[in-house]
């Protein structure tokens, strides 16, 4: 080995060493969160749930709104909620279907002339077959990679380059705890949950290849079935461990995560454990945990 290669694996530890040495810091210093007061945000499936939750804890904070929906009444009724609460005007509704590229070229046209340059856009959406492996069509499952995976893809896809040249920015996932840990009777939707966390984990490793882009974060978010709606069946023996949680509880840490400017959290914190322990330990042992915790959905009629 040449002295070159020695000087550099020392640099190598003495990087990784400064990385942790800063995560113990901030955990300590208690660093202040961003203040996002009259950015603009775009939040994809607002007019339910989730995304409605998150649009209105940043409306509270002073952010501008861009709410996106397939779902116009949803849509609207949120939005004249927001304005009502928040006495905020910068509250803007559109009616999207973020699957068909013209419509949403058209809906990110509107945004910039109603509200200007994006700083954060949470792409929120997402469908649900829940369905059997053998009951599942073609047609369900390319649904599923349209809403959950493809539309993050084109929504990226109009904002990060002005991101990028502005040097700041902010882009948001919100995957699953489905995107990380296969589940029975979600294959489509795992499927398209775990693409969510390669997209934004290679997109991160790209970003950083270059310093210019520091002023941009990405966050990635893992929740656990939510009482939403979305899963008509959730289960879980102890509901201390792994609950069916609240969307308002999963929006304050999605809001909390992003004016940190964290990279990926589940919801609840303790599932990120289960998760490393499920890819260390043998599939059999695996399969022991998921029995014994009966942590699931149940398929849809
Ligand atoms: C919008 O959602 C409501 C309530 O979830 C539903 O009753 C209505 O049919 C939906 N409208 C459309 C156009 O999908
Ligand atoms: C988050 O990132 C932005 C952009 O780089 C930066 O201005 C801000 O200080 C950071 N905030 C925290 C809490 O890390």
């Amino acid at each position: 080995m040449s002295v070159h290669t020695i000087v550099e694996i020392c640099i190598l530890l003495y990087n990784i060493l400064s990385a942790y040495i800063e995560c113990l810091i901030n955990i300590f210093r208690n660093v202040p969160k961003k203040d996002i007061r009259d950015h603009v945000v775009v939040i994809t499936g607002a007019g339910h749930g989730l995304g409605a939750e998150i649009a209105k804890l940043f409306a509270k904070l002073g952010a501008r709104l861009a709410l996106i929906d397939i779902n116009k009444t949803n849509n609207e009724r949120i939005v004249e909620e927001i304005k009502d609460i928040t006495g905020s005007k910068h509250v803007f509704g559109y009616c999207c279907d973020i699957t068909n590229e013209e419509a949403v070229a058209q809906v990110v046209q509107q945004i910039q002339r109603d509200l200007g340059d994006v700083d954060i856009l949470i792409n929120n959406a997402g469908i649900v077959q829940c369905l059997p492996f053998e009951s599942l069509s073609t047609k369900n499952i390319k649904k599923t990679f349209e809403v959950n995976t493809f539309a993050h893809f084109y929504l990226i896809g109009h904002y990060l380059p002005k991101m990028v040249s502005r040097g700041v920015g902010h882009i948001v996932a919100i995957s699953s705890i489905a995107g990380l840990i296969g589940t029975a009777h979600l294959v489509d939707y795992c499927a398209s949950k775990f693409a969510i966390i390669g997209l934004m984990e290679a997109l991160e490793m790209e970003l950083r290849q270059n310093e210019i882009n520091d002023g941009i974060k990405l966050t990635t978010i893992c929740p656990l079935a939510m009482t939403t709606g979305m899963f008509k069946k959730p289960r879980s023996r102890f509901n201390w461990i792994f609950p069916v949680i609240d969307a308002k509880y999963v929006a304050k840490e999605t809001v909390n995560a992003i004016l940190r400017n964290q990279t990926l959290i589940t919801v609840p914190k303790n599932a990120l454990y289960f998760y490393g322990l499920g890819k260390i330990v043998p599939l059999k042992a695996k399969l022991a945990m998921q029995q014994f915790f009966s942590y699931g959905v149940d398929a849809h009629q």
